[in-house]
């Protein structure tokens, strides 16, 4: 098996990077984790990513000003001198420009907190239970160039609670989010997802409990 080599982009403390670099470490995963990069001097997901021994690189968007295009083309040659393959935004919080998407297109996966096409952008969990909705969740996504948007590949829910705050509810996603990020991944870098019209399309099969319904009566 060839494995697919990948970077992950990192913004802050890298809990999802961290579920990767995990799952990377089976034998039979189809992809490695070469390379971490973050846009931010000091994220936490840094010194992580190092403890796995993984290589670190450090491209500071605030050192680029508006040049959004410099910050990318720095970006594009780390990629490219460590010949990555697929690239995992993981909570990197730049917006990129069709440029750089373009660049990785059906080759860079996203995590979004919350069930995608709803509460794209920032605060969703807060937005979700102002909205009082029963089910929320998170979503793994190729990037395109509108934010937060793209063909979905996966996506795990739980039942929001009465008594839920913006950070209980956080937690539980983010659980869910260390779950569904390596499974997308395993999808996409064995060649088990594919895009049709826009739509991704897997190999894998439906959940066994595939119903959530919230709340439950009995
Ligand atoms: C995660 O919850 C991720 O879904 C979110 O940022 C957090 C990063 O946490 N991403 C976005 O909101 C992107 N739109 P982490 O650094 O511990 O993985």
């Amino acid at each position: 098996m060839t494995k697919r080599r990948v970077a992950i982009l990192i913004s802050g403390r890298g809990s999802n990077m961290t579920a990767l670099i995990e799952a990377a470490k089976q034998d039979v995963y189809p992809a490695d984790i070469v390379l971490v990069i973050s846009n931010i001097a000091n994220a936490g997901g840094l010194e992580k990513a190092r403890e796995a021994g993984i290589e670190t690189a450090t491209v500071e968007s605030k050192t680029f000003g508006k040049d959004r295009d410099a910050f990318e083309q720095a970006l594009q040659d780390k990629l490219a001198a460590h010949k990555i393959d697929l690239v995992c935004l993981a909570g990197f919080m730049r917006l990129l420009t069709p440029w750089f998407v373009k660049q990785w297109d059906g080759r860079m996966l996203n995590i979004h907190p919350a069930l995608l096409p709803s509460y794209k952008g920032l605060h969703t969990h807060e937005r979700a239970l102002k909205d009082g909705v029963k089910i929320h969740g998170a979503t793994v996504h190729f990037v395109v160039s509108e934010m937060d948007s793209g063909p979905i590949v996966m996506q795990g829910a739980v039942a929001v609670r009465d008594d839920d705050t913006p950070e209980t509810l956080a937690k539980r996603v983010l659980s869910i989010e260390h779950r569904i990020y390596p499974d997308a991944l395993r999808l996409v870098a064995s060649g088990g997802a594919r895009l049709e019209g826009g739509v991704c399309k897997t190999d894998a099969k439906a959940s066994p409990e595939d119903t959530l319904i919230a709340p439950t009566v009995i």
